[in-house]
């Protein structure tokens, strides 16, 4: 275990094999990110802090869990969670059986190993070329999602992740490209997120891809020739603004290369006959009347607080925090950007003001990260570039169902939503088109499928609703109903939805 500084000025400290930034509250194993829960980052900080001694269990719990009394299982899951991130350097961190842990330092480790070298040389990495960024900060919770998402590439030529906007489509699809670099002869990843004019998305492609030959006159027949047998993973990010290009060009090229695999993300999918979809979740969030300890497992907490602690590294939660952070998890339905944005609230409110403002949120969200992309600035904007793709009638549909509270059927839906200007059939099309640009979420919800939204999405209709002087004309008309008809009265429970 020694320090050392990166180019970039940043404090590492190594582990074996691992860096470890105490200030950014991260591990990297060879400069990428490993994933991390705060948990078991709190007890490394101790063990590092430590400088190679002893440190017992009570200190651990002590700083680790301030506020509560945990079982000592707790301790061992996050341990093995550390040994586990560490490989084959597991044993840097040792037990002291009865008493504790120690984190032995390097000039100890090479005494404890007998002298053998600690890493022995590895193969060469594969030769793939790729553009695919490094990731800045961990990705959270997508463990099961990443593996869904591997093996569909196994399986289909095209693998569109889609999901309302935020949920984390890009950042799954990234790290999904990552795990795939020594797969493929070349990796290329492409934003068509700034392409302006649909009839510009192939000559981004070939740009991402490097081929002079085709930007001067992009053609797909030129593109086809130009990436030939190649075995190449392609990811279109953002494809939903130039869905029909996208969709086109995508069977196109892998019709004519058996060799070539697409992950596309988009807010809808591209419906062509090669393509297998992936619904991208939101982050798991924790259920009401949960203990703090309970609370912090799930991943939305996770990230929410890592965020906070990107901005203030000395934020700690004791347990009404917790509680609170659980609240605001929820009520942002777990959706990373959400999350994202209300963390960087948390220095000027405090958790506490900003569970208050929820009900504010479009005004209190607002603070986006400079380098992020507009529809990413505040949460109204990620809704405003929904919109955008909406026909007239889906954008009135989606308005009017903002009065339902919780879960709804097909004939609810139609009953309220059609008011008096459109058809039963005209609002079952708008419904399926909302369901497909990921504004409306349908699934199970015991022995029937319901119909829900978001609460973000909910408060976006809510004020759709509102602007289009509709409010008061849709609230009365959803009271005769719910008058007239007891069963939406156990409607409230949001149902589970059909993602992976
Ligand atoms: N699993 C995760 N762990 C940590 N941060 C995440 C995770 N998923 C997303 N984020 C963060 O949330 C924000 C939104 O994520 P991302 O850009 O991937 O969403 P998206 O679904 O692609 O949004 P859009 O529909 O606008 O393209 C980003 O700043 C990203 O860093
Ligand atoms: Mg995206």
């Amino acid at each position: 275990m020694h320090a050392h500084e990166t180019p970039s000025g940043m404090v590492m400290i190594k582990i074996g094999r691992v860096d470890v930034s105490l200030e950014r509250r991260q591990l990297f194993l060879e400069d990428r990110p490993l994933r991390v829960g705060a948990r078991a980052f709190d007890i490394l900080e101790v063990l590092i802090e430590a400088g190679g001694r002893l440190v017992s269990k009570e200190t651990l719990f002590q700083h680790v869990w301030p506020e509560t009394v945990v079982e000592e299982s707790n301790l061992q899951v996050h341990i093995s969670a550390l040994r586990k991130l560490l490989g084959e350097d597991k044993d840097l961190i040792k037990t002291i059986p009865g008493r504790g842990y120690r984190l032995i330092r390097s000039h100890d480790a090479k005494v404890c190993a007998n002298e053998a070298p600690a890493h022995p040389p590895r193969p060469a990495e594969a030769t793939a070329s790729s553009n695919v960024p490094h990731s800045c900060t961990p990705l959270i919770g997508r463990e099961q999602a990443l593996a869904d998402v591997t093996a569909a590439l196994g399986r289909a030529p095209l693998v569109t992740l889609v999901g309302t906007g935020g949920i984390g489509k890009t950042q799954l699809g990234l790290e999904a490209a990552r795990g795939q670099i020594a797969s493929f002869d070349e990796v290329r990843f492409v934003s068509l997120s700034a392409v302006e004019r649909p009839e510009s998305t192939l000559r981004a492609i070939a740009e991402a891809l490097a081929l002079d030959a085709v930007h001067a006159g992009a053609s797909a027949e030129r593109l086809i020739q130009a990436i030939g047998a190649r075995k190449l993973l392609l990811v279109l990010d953002n494809c939903e603004h130039v869905i029909q290009e996208a969709a086109t060009i995508c069977e196109q090229l892998v019709q004519a290369n058996p060799h070539l695999r697409i992950l596309a993300t988009s807010r809808e999918p591209l419906r062509t006959r090669i393509e297998q979809v992936y619904w991208v979740a939101p982050l798991e969030v924790p259920g009401e009347d949960l203990v703090p300890d309970e609370i912090l497992k799930y991943s939305a907490v996770h990230m929410f607080i890592a965020r906070t602690r990107a901005r203030d590294p000395h934020f700690r939660a004791d347990s009404e925090s917790v509680r609170l952070i659980g609240t605001i998890c929820r009520r942002l339905d777990g959706v990373p950007l959400a999350l994202e944005l209300a963390a960087a609230r948390v220095t000027a409110l405090g958790i506490r003001e900003l569970v208050a403002q929820l009900d504010n949120r479009f005004r209190v969200l607002t603070g986006g990260l400079r380098t992020a992309p507009a529809r990413q600035q505040n949460l109204k904007a990620a809704l405003d570039w929904s919109s955008q793709f909406l026909c007239k009638r889906e954008r009135t549909v989606l308005r009017r169902l903002g009065v339902f509270h919780g879960s709804f059927q097909l004939g609810e839906a139609c009953a309220i939503a059609a008011c008096e200007d459109l058809s039963m059939g005209e609002v079952t099309d708008a419904i399926a088109g909302l369901v497909s640009k990921s504004l409306l979420m349908f699934g199970p919800c015991g022995s029937a499928m319901r119909y829900y939204l978001l609460e973000t999405t909910r408060a976006y209709a809510l004020q759709l609703l509102a602007e289009a002087g509709e409010s008061e004309t849709l609230e009365r008309w959803h009271e005769r109903y719910v008058r007239t008809h007891s069963t939406l009265e156990d409607e409230a429970e949001a149902p589970a939805t059909r993602y992976g």
